[in-house]
């Protein structure tokens, strides 16, 4: 292909996800395939800055397309936001000479990677790895999927202890400052209502909900809440709002965390993990750079790493109108 790239280099950052394996194991084998070297760069930035580096053949990432977390680490780096951080990393990449980055993670990965190519000019591209889907530039980003699955797997045993004793249950779920993860498996797993931060319900029209789910027979309820929602400040100020307001129900609140990052990778996302694995070793040895692989409408496409950085995602409308219908 078009460049002289010999060695990349592949690292995961920031918050793990479901697939980031299946993704590390497609860099690697894609490079392997085109005859290039790669080193896996541990802990993220902070291993790089330290120089914890792998050489990593086709037989390192044997079995691990199934496993949930990420076999090269992650973390979050302090001391790569700045200057001198960035500088120890870079002699580390020269030292074991390294020409390009893979970088899998969400947007303030991607925002250091931006910053790093700037400074010193070594090609970088990213792949969207974050359960919350939050990624401008891809409908889908690796580990969303699983996590929805996750997240509904839960609803689904909630909602027989909450029909047991007719109670009604707040469940928070990730998603940062989105509400994706909410919405979709709030409808997946037929919630009562859905609180996103993209809308605001407005604690009157949630009780007017709930006092109408009561009057129509409902005995239990399950409302999911998205973590960024602001609607009564938190899940827990929620709970004593509406029992307050509705002596009739039975309240309870359900946490889901960090369940919803673990666990073995869905179908969905070991394919499209592998397929963005391949298409970022490809695009790197064809002279792309400061780019990100994306899937829109099932087709992979490459965008400015600076959009995934800035560019916000839209919360689904139509499906926050079917969640109202299907609730009536
Ligand atoms: O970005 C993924 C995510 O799981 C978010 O949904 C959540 O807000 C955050 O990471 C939690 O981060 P930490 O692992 O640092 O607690």
């Amino acid at each position: 292909m078009g460049t002289d790239i010999k060695k990349i280099g592949v690292f995961t950052s920031g918050g793990d996800a479901p697939g980031m394996n299946a993704a590390i194991r497609a860099v690697v084998r894609a490079a392997a395939y085109h005859k290039i070297d790669c080193l896996g760069i541990y802990r993220g930035y902070e291993g790089m800055i330290e120089g914890d580096f792998k050489h990593l053949t086709a037989r390192s990432v044997n079995n691990i397309i199934n496993k949930g977390g990420t076999i090269l680490k992650s973390a979050r780096s302090v001391a790569f936001r700045t200057p001198e951080g960035r500088q120890q990393a870079y002699d580390q990449l020269v030292k074991a000479e390294i020409d390009a980055l893979v970088i899998i993670g969400g947007d303030g990965s991607f925002h250091g990677g931006m910053v790093f190519q700037n400074e010193f000019n070594i090609p970088v591209i990213g792949i969207p790895g974050t359960i919350d889907n939050d990624i401008d530039g891809t409908n889908y980003t690796i580990g969303y999927d699983t996590a929805l699955n996750t997240v509904v797997e839960a609803i689904d045993k909630i909602r027989d202890t909450a029909s047991s004793h007719r109670r009604l249950f707040f469940v928070e779920v990730m998603g940062r400052d989105v509400g994706h993860i909410a919405l979709n498996a709030g409808v997946g797993a037929g919630a009562e209502e859905i609180l996103v931060p993209e809308e605001d319900l407005g604690l009157d029209r949630l009780l007017e909900s709930l006092k109408r789910s009561k009057d129509t027979g409902k005995s239990s309820s399950i409302v999911v809440v998205a973590e960024g929602d602001k609607t009564g400040n938190n899940v827990f100020e929620l709970r004593d709002y509406v029992e307050a307001h509705l002596k009739e129900y039975e309240v309870r609140v359900s946490v889901l965390g960090h369940m919803q990052r673990g666990g073995a990778p869905s179908c969905y996302d070991r394919v499209l993990a592998s397929r963005m694995g391949v298409k970022a070793v490809e695009s790197l040895l064809e002279g792309h750079n400061n780019v990100m692989v994306g899937t829109i409408n099932n087709q992979m496409v490459l965008s400015p790493l600076e959009n995934a950085v800035k560019g916000s995602t839209q919360i689904n409308h139509e499906l926050l109108r079917v969640s109202d219908i299907l609730t009536i």
